[in-house]
């Protein structure tokens, strides 16, 4: 009998909850009313978090010449953009890697770099929200490994066997990764712009929003350790994106990510 996303979901005794630091940061960038203020509020409650942001703020990926010592400062520098993101990337390392290894974790960092460098690029979406699309894309692997880690484990052995991730899992669980990462994108009330990426990033012409959802479909393929091949002729005409355009923005990517990956590492 087949069972659906849902289902599956249902069955979850413990649903990851969205670490609460990212729902309070994103809840306040979203009201307009709010701001920086409120935001530094939140960060003096979670020393450890505060600390690792502002490694990182002071990483070559930033660059700045001057020591950033506060959250305070980080934000009047940055931007609340960028320092969400930073908060978000800290804050999600210890469910990727615990659900997802060391691999998926930095495929997400990589392609929340992509995504952030085609929105630049491009201009159809905030910079910002492109990283958190690119972040959190495949969160729904992270479910799929909670409900069964053996299972996902097999699901894992066939992809490296050259078998398509998605029909591996449907194959195994009988939903995939794009479904279960849209149910929880909704539970953790995520904007529609997200919740559509994460659900259609394998397949962005099904998606009400084509355009981005190509966006996210091209951040993960070109954040795979090995290139990999994409619809070159779909991303034209989506994304107005010539394929040694794409080339360049992923070796500009590959040097980011890694700064930024051996950062976060250390910390
Ligand atoms: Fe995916
Ligand atoms: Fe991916």
């Amino acid at each position: 009998m087949a069972i659906n996303a849902q289902e599956v979901l249902d069955k979850i005794k413990e649903i990851p909850a969205m670490p609460n630091v990212i729902v309070k940061a994103l809840g306040i960038i979203k009201d307009d009313t709010s701001g920086t203020k409120e935001l530094s509020e939140i960060m003096a409650y979670d020393q450890a978090l505060t600390s690792q942001v502002l490694k990182l703020v002071n990483s070559a990926y930033y660059g700045f010449a001057q020591e950033i010592t506060s959250v305070n400062k980080a934000l009047a520098l940055l931007g609340m953009t960028q320092t969400k993101n930073i908060i978000i990337a800290v804050a999600m390392k210890p469910m990727l890697t615990s659900q997802g290894g060391r691999d998926m974790w930095k495929h997400s960092l990589k392609c929340a770099v992509a995504a952030e460098a085609l929105a630049q690029k491009l201009g159809i979406i905030d910079p910002g929200d492109a990283f958190t699309v690119g972040f959190l894309h495949d969160i729904g692997k992270i479910l799929l490994n909670i409900v069964d880690t053996m299972t996902y484990q097999k699901v894992r052995t066939a992809v490296k066997n050259g078998m398509d991730v998605i029909d591996a899992e449907n194959d195994e669980f009988e939903t995939n990764h794009c479904d279960m990462g849209f149910l929880l994108a909704k539970k953790w009330k995520l904007s529609v712009l997200l919740a559509n990426c994460i659900k259609y990033h394998h397949d962005p012409l099904s998606s009400s929003m084509p355009q981005v959802s190509t966006l996210a479909y091209l951040a993960n393929k070109i954040s795979h350790e090995e290139p990999d091949v994409y619809d070159e002729e779909m991303v034209k005409e989506q994304l107005g994106i010539e394929v040694s355009e794409v080339m360049k923005i992923r070796e500009d990517i590959e040097e980011k990510a890694n700064v930024l990956f051996s950062q976060l590492n250390a910390g």
